[in-house]
């Protein structure tokens, strides 16, 4: 696991849009993962301005969602397919249902979470997964308690993350779904590369256990310690529990140029 201390959201936004960008350029038919909520917005504007710039192009790329709220209006503004629309699918160029989601308002939840995960394995397996990461330690909306085996499944989001989440609601906490449908940690871990970004001293004590706490369900991102491939991008304040900061910087001054994260 590699931990990138940087400055501030825009300085881990240039470096997630480097590793996008060099993936497309490679394998222009790359798969992405995309995550919601605040922490990738930087990154979302990064990768459209290069795009505007002729630097990138999604064309022939597809993209999974990580979740999505269950029982959302088609039209709701929160409804995190039509998130992803807004913040990133409509500003670059991917083809016409190349960005997919699990069905929030599916009829058949358990057949819907099946089918989701058949079109990722279709799709040939996610290279690279974007994450956020819940004060709570979760990733996508696998809460604590978690199976660490889990795979795409409803859940019940906690009240800690209804909380955290009631500023998209206007501040009502009520208005925040109680259930959601998300990729399974071992959904999530399957994906070739996962690229964690955490920034504010919300996420300090998350960002702690993720790197250097036990393997738990209770803390959920914790699984990823078992992963080959894992950059956590993290700003002064995120890191700021993080007994081997120190260590972590020098790791990253002093790498080879040629190994990018
Ligand atoms: C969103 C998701 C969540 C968020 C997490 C952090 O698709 O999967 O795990 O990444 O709740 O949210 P923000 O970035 O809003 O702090």
């Amino acid at each position: 696991m590699e931990v990138v201390i940087e400055s501030g959201a825009q300085a881990i936004a240039v470096l997630v849009a480097d590793a996008v960008e060099r993936l497309l350029a490679a394998k222009p038919e790359a798969v992405l993962g995309l995550a919601t909520g605040s922490s990738p917005l930087a990154i979302y504007d990064e990768v459209t301005r290069r795009y505007a710039d002729g630097r990138v192009s999604f064309a022939r790329a597809r993209a999974f969602m990580l979740d999505e709220y269950v029982g959302l209006p088609g039209d709701h503004p929160e409804r995190y397919r039509n998130v992803i629309e807004r913040d990133v699918a409509s500003r670059v160029d991917f083809a016409p249902g190349a960005v997919q989601g699990p069905d929030g308002n599916a009829e058949d939840i358990p057949a819907a979470c099946e089918a989701y995960e058949a079109a990722i394995a279709r799709a040939g397996g996610v290279d690279l997964q974007l994450l956020g990461i819940g004060t709570d330690g979760h990733i996508g909306f696998n809460e604590p308690g978690s199976s660490l085996a889990s795979r795409t499944r409803i859940k019940t989001l906690t009240a800690q993350t209804r909380a955290d989440n009631a500023r998209f609601f206007d501040g009502d906490i009520d208005a925040v779904p109680r259930h959601c449908l998300t990729q399974g940690l071992a959904t999530i871990m399957s994906a070739r590369h996962l690229v964690l970004v955490a920034t504010g001293t919300g996420k300090a004590e998350a960002v702690h256990q993720l790197v250097e706490g036990a393997v738990s369900a209770m803390w959920p991102a914790t699984v990823m310690q078992h992963h080959p491939h894992v950059t956590v991008l993290v700003d002064e304040a995120a890191a700021s529990r993080l007994t081997l900061r120190a260590y972590y910087r020098e790791i990253y001054a002093n790498k080879p140029p040629w190994q990018r994260i």
